[in-house]
């Protein structure tokens, strides 16, 4: 009566690893309990979570570096591994929330966001291939895209392509305040997507900003986009508010790869309660103002009874 925050697994989103081959589920060493699933695997995984009433998935590829190129030709390559898991789970449960991931990173031999020349990201002509890859995966059945890219533009230009192919009913949740944070390492050990060079920071946000976090917002929202993201979420709970406060779209927060293995190493040290530790930061994030959370710790919370 008196808990001013609830949260429901209808708040969760659970992100999935997925990588070639059949029975594979490996761990990756630096997110224990989190697992690279080949597509059988996979099914098997998006079963057993929608036995738990989890029911929205965000995919992200580890894709053979042998397969990688500068301009991420394989992200949009008929029958590449990745359009064959959206289908492949939207064929086997239709009423699981599939959310995709548009960008070129894991496909990228330079492991950008976008398309480097000469050390720098060319953003006009990465728009385009972006815009392929997000109606790739609504023609595999993808219900909501997230352009994770951090490209200028890019929400507007992806939701006419979406339009003029047909597809104005995939909605575009956008990775709005996406920043420059060390809390992406154990994502980029899951996926082999490093940068091979320089950083993400003339396209990635400084940590050290605030009213940037808006403009991107406004921008955003007048291109078009369903759902604002706000990423890492601990150290950007400030950044949720006002989001939630100045906007009326939905919120959403990644709860990211650092994030969620800061508080593994502290638990198997026996250093923090693990259960306490997670529920309290999942139950901030929410209260800061984020209904869509994206979070390692969506299934535990829920084969747990966490809620
Ligand atoms: C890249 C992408 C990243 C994450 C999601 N999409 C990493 C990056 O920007 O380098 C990180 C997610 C996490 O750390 O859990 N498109």
């Amino acid at each position: 009566m008196v808990q001013e925050t609830q949260i429901r697994a209808s708040n969760l989103i659970f992100p999935l690893f997925i990588v070639e081959g059949d029975n594979v589920r490996s761990e990756v060493g630096s997110m224990p309990g989190i697992y690279r699933y080949s597509i059988d695997n996979l099914l098997r995984e998006v079963e057993s979570c929608m036995e738990l009433g989890l029911r929205a998935f965000d995919l992200f590829p580890n894709i053979d570096e042998t397969l990688k190129d500068k301009y991420a030709t394989a992200s949009t390559k008929e029958g590449g591994l990745y359009l064959r898991a959206i289908a492949a789970v939207k064929a086997r449960f239709p009423e699981a929330c599939v959310i995709t991931d548009v960008a070129m990173d894991p496909y990228s031999s330079d492991g950008h966001d976008g398309i480097v020349e000469n050390g720098e990201i060319l953003n006009d002509e990465t728009l385009v291939i972006l815009g392929r890859m997000a109606v790739a995966h609504a023609q595999a059945g993808a219900d909501i895209v997230a352009p994770s890219d951090m490209m200028d533009g890019r929400i507007g230009y992806i939701r006419n392509v979406l339009d003029e192919n047909g597809f104005t009913n995939v909605s575009l949740m956008s990775y709005t305040a996406k920043y420059a944070s060390a809390f992406y390492g154990p994502f980029r050990d899951a996926l082999n997507s490093a940068p091979k060079h320089g950083d993400k920071k003339t396209y990635q946000m400084n940590p050290a900003n605030q009213r940037e976090a808006l403009i991107e917002a406004e921008l955003d929202s007048r291109e078009g986009a369903d759902f604002l993201m706000v990423k890492p979420a601990l150290a950007y709970l400030d950044i949720i508010k006002s989001l939630n406060d100045d906007f009326d779209l939905p919120i959403a927060a990644y709860n990211v790869s650092g994030e969620y293995a800061m508080i593994k190493a502290s638990a198997q040290n026996g250093w923090i309660d693990e259960q306490r530790a997670t529920m309290e930061v999942l139950t901030g994030i929410r209260r800061a103002g984020a209904t869509a959370i994206l979070t390692y710790h969506a299934k535990e919370v829920l084969a747990n009874k966490w809620l």
